[in-house]
């Protein structure tokens, strides 16, 4: 290997990664940095990447890439793995693959590497990537291999070879941030019997000290995307800033789950993602006004599937690509607007209106409005129910 482009972050692993591997493999280090709303300073990063022994740096503004080719496609879908976890981690993975093989390229690199632990899934996204879009590139993942074996080793490593560390900052927590979501594991968190301590939040307010009134938020939907809030068009990463400021404040979007990881372990994970999980409440409640029952139903157990081949790393697939077709053909009428009550951690679909709407007041009204044909019921059971006549006969025979 003469050119790697790596994943960095900047932290005490991806910073050790870079002399590690000029060491082993003599190698030049381009390292890469994907800004993906996680509040990073670049130059700082980069003066902190060419001290610790990168030929380059890179930092890419991925944020609209994020938004409208990962998290907007994911939302469509109602992607949530397990129910739950919006997949901000699992998304931004794929994303940061594909750039770093355009870095490659652009740079005639030969490997590409990333700090992930052999114990997660972000090894497992961040490979597949790799193996669809640059078959030919070789791969490395460092702290896979590495001898050292605990984070003491690792420091006195990075002091030997004066690598800037902060270690002052022991951070309890491992935590990965974007705009979509930040995940934290680690430390206490690993009993999943433990409440998870207030410090563990970094966004969100604690529900009990949330204001004792609620907000009261529209958003408008244009085909499945959200397009704005209270009557007002905005940008998509200003909408999503703003319900992550405004949700965080109503202490909406905290999630506390055991989940299965892709690997075999169970591990315990907090998650804080407001403008995630007010954007799926919000998507799911305008599709049942505007998509019809059958289709509905059926797109729930493709939502299953997405969101698995997501958190399994299987963006880059025709199977994705094929579900985001069902997907998209699904989302035609999936316009208009929702409105949410945010109060003390909950985040309610309280209104929902459409021009597509499939709802008749005149069918539905229990007043003399009513439209529906009630005689019409009596033959529609018959026929419907007839499976269940003749298998209750049988049940009386056989008795
Ligand atoms: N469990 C999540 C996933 O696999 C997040 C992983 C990264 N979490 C972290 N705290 N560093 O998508």
């Amino acid at each position: 290997m003469k050119k790697i482009v790596l994943a960095y972050s900047g932290g005490l692993d991806t910073s050790i990664i870079i002399k590690w591997l000029q060491k082993k493999y003599d190698a030049e280090i381009i390292a890469f940095t994907a800004d993906i709303g996680q509040k990073e300073n670049p130059a700082a990063l980069e003066e902190k990447a060419i001290k610790t022994g990168a030929k380059k740096f890179y930092f890419k503004d991925l944020k609209d890439e994020f938004i409208n080719d990962y998290i907007f496609p994911s939302l469509k879908a109602s992607a949530l793995y397990e129910g739950k976890y919006p997949m901000a981690t699992s998304l931004s993975r794929p994303l940061i693959a594909k750039n770093m093989v355009d870095i490659a390229r652009k740079e005639n690199a030969d490997a590409l590497a990333h700090g992930c632990t052999g114990k997660g899934n972000d090894q497992v996204r961040f490979e597949l990537a790799f193996k669809s879009l640059a078959p030919d590139l070789k791969i490395v993942a460092p702290v896979r291999e590495w001898e050292f074996r605990s984070r003491e080793e690792e420091i006195e490593y990075a002091k030997k070879y004066k690598i800037p560390v902060d270690v002052t900052k022991k951070r309890p927590y491992s935590i990965d941030w974007n705009l979509w979501g930040i995940s934290i594991e680690c430390g206490v968190l690993e009993d999943p019997w433990q409440n998870p301590p207030e410090d563990a939040y970094q966004i969100t307010r604690n529900p009990a000290e949330a204001p004792s009134e609620p907000d009261y938020i529209e958003i408008e939907f244009n085909q499945g995307i959200p397009v704005g809030i209270n009557g007002k068009n905005m940008s998509s990463l200003k909408l999503i800033t703003l319900l992550n400021d405004i949700g965080g404040k109503h202490g909406v979007g905290r999630i506390d789950m055991v989940e299965n990881r892709l690997v075999g372990i169970k591990s315990r994970e907090i998650y804080e993602a407001p403008a995630a999980v007010i954007l799926h409440s919000a998507h799911l409640e305008l599709e049942k006004l505007v998509i019809e029952r059958e289709l509905y139903h059926f797109k729930n157990i493709i939502s299953q599937k997405y969101a698995e081949l997501v958190y399994y790393g299987y963006w880059f697939s025709d199977f994705r690509r094929c579900l985001d077709n069902f997907v998209n053909a699904t989302q035609k009428y999936v316009s208009g607007v929702v409105k949410m009550k945010l109060f003390k951690g909950q985040c309610i679909p309280v209104g929902r209106k459409s021009e597509c709407s499939l709802y008749d007041e005149n069918l539905s009204t229990y007043t003399s409005k009513d439209a529906f044909d009630h005689r019409a019921s009596k033959g529609f059971i018959d026929i419907f129910g007839l499976p269940l006549l003749l298998e209750g006969k049988r049940m009386r025979k056989s008795r």
